[in-house]
């Protein structure tokens, strides 16, 4: 085994994501030595490069968290002269035989094991996966590949997906990625609720008045509109990212860490959820905004969204699970673009102490004594807990406090980036942080109804300007379940 050797190809190496985020990953495993001994990487796309282009163009977007320390360069020396580049159409058996070619030259009759990431437009999607399954998998070890959304837009397009997939590939060797869950802090939510006994007995209906799932970005869809205005905030974010943290803060335990275990978990809760409506949907689309001189586009300024696009680039959203765990308490989600923060987080927040005998101590903005959970995914993240708190001194007044687990004062090691972890999963076959296609069909049974009906009466979204919070709208859906977001007592 140790003498096997990994073949990385990377299909789309021109693209966005492979410059963004695969090729740093990849140089970042390589530099703390978790990738195995005998790997190399090719860089597979149409436009015509040399290897020493790609190096090039490689060399210039290692962005990643590996500084400029003295070892670095040496060490990118030596990952650069494992990296290769072949060029070539993406539905050329021919072009693929070529690259298979040469893949065997460098694993020199070794045990060859083939990882491809796609990273490719959906349209081309299939013709790739049958090119490379069946001109370029390996003889005599495994082949796996990597695909990143979108799974289609709606349940049907997924199950064509799916089922093409599958002409070409098993199930084991499809690894669907959703980021989200290489992230530090959507890892440590099971480590969180699994491992402390405080949290799991409070982690229901009984304890918990609402939870929020928040995303926001405050940039908007710059450059990106072709693909965004097809899709739209709600399958780009809600469905995907938000809906994976969802599964894991209130799936059941699972019998094991097994990838089958916890992935059977993640299913049960999103099969127990009610498929979103209308009436729990609000969706909005930034308009531009001039804010000290400077003016920031709206959504439809970008040259590659058509005129009077209704894709919406915010939307909030009240869902419900209906178990016994969960009955009655609203998951409030809300994702939006060119908003006024860049932020992930959840928030947990817990119901009244009843019969509180402090309420009349505690400070301005404080109604009634609760508490709330916070975990930062990004940036700068964190996991706090306010709670209700005497201020010091002969009075007796009451104010909230944080108990406060801030990554950056705790652990001094940079956070890997999610990319890395689950690049390192799927060489290692680790199935755990990927989507398994039961859960995919689950998550598109939640979203299909509101987003065909969205389409079909042609629902305008809210306007909200450039940099602002989002649309009113979001403040009155809360409201309706009692909810106000952000911070519980000051408004964010
Ligand atoms: C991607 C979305 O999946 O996630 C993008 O397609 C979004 O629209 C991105 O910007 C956010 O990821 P991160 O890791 O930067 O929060």
């Amino acid at each position: 085994e140790n003498d096997a050797t990994v073949s990385i190809v990377v299909v789309g190496a021109s693209g966005d994501l492979a410059k963004k985020k695969i090729f740093p990953a990849l140089f970042s495993l390589f530099y703390e030595d978790c990738l195995p001994e005998h790997f190399t990487i090719h860089g597979y796309a149409r436009s015509k490069m040399t290897d020493a282009e790609l190096r090039n163009m490689v060399s210039e977007t290692l962005t990643c968290r590996i500084d400029k320390r003295v070892s670095r360069v040496e060490k990118m020396d030596q990952f650069l002269k494992r990296c290769f580049y072949h060029s070539g159409q993406y539905d050329s058996m021919q072009n693929f035989v070529e690259l298979d070619r040469k893949m065997k030259q460098h694993e020199g009759g070794r045990v060859s094991n083939r990882l491809f990431y796609l990273s490719i437009p959906p349209n081309i999607f299939i013709d790739a996966v049958r090119c490379a399954s069946m001109s370029a998998s390996s003889g005599n070890g495994w082949t796996r590949v990597i695909v990143e959304k979108p799974f289609g837009r709606d349940s049907e397009s997924s199950a064509a997906l799916t089922k093409s997939l599958k002409q070409y590939l098993e199930e084991d060797q499809i690894f669907r990625i959703d980021h989200y869950l290489g992230k530090e802090l959507v890892e440590n939510l099971s480590v969180l609720r699994f491992s402390n006994l405080i949290f799991e007995p409070l982690w229901s209906r009984q304890y918990i008045r609402n939870v929020q799932l928040i995303f926001s970005e405050d940039f908007g869809t710059e450059g990106r509109g072709g693909y965004f205005d097809n899709y739209g905030i709600i399958r780009d974010i809600m469905q995907n990212h938000l809906l994976q943290i969802l599964a894991l803060f209130a799936m059941e335990t699972p019998v094991s860490l097994d990838a089958e275990d916890i992935r059977n978990e993640k299913v049960k809760v999103l099969r127990s959820m009610r498929p979103l409506t209308l009436d729990d949907v609000v969706i909005g689309q930034y308009k531009s905004h001039t804010k000290g001189g400077t003016s920031f586009p709206a959504y439809t300024d970008d040259k590659t969204v058509p005129k009077g696009s209704l894709t919406p680039t915010f939307a909030a959203a009240a869902l419900f699970i209906d178990n016994s765990r969960w009955d009655g308490v609203p998951f409030l989600m809300k994702a939006g673009k060119a908003l006024h923060n860049k932020r992930a987080e959840i928030r947990v927040q817990f119901r009244h102490v009843p019969g509180n005998l402090y309420n009349r101590n505690l400070g301005t903005g404080l109604d009634r004594a609760t508490n709330e959970l916070v975990i930062r995914v990004q940036p700068d993240e964190a996991i706090y807990l306010k709670i209700n708190n005497k201020v010091p001194g002969l009075g007796m007044r009451l104010d909230r406090s944080n108990l406060n687990l801030h990554y950056a004062a705790r652990y001094s090691k940079e956070i890997p980036d999610a990319y890395e972890r689950l690049l390192l999963d799927a060489i290692g076959g680790e199935r755990r942080l990927f989507i398994r296609s039961d859960e995919l069909d689950a998550a598109w049974a939640l979203f299909t109804p509101l987003l065909k009906e969205l389409e079909e009466k042609k629902i305008t979204p809210e306007c909200y300007p450039y940099g602002s919070r989002g649309p009113i709208g979001a403040h009155y859906l809360a409201a309706r379940y009692n909810v106000r977001w952000g911070d519980l007592g000051v408004e964010q």
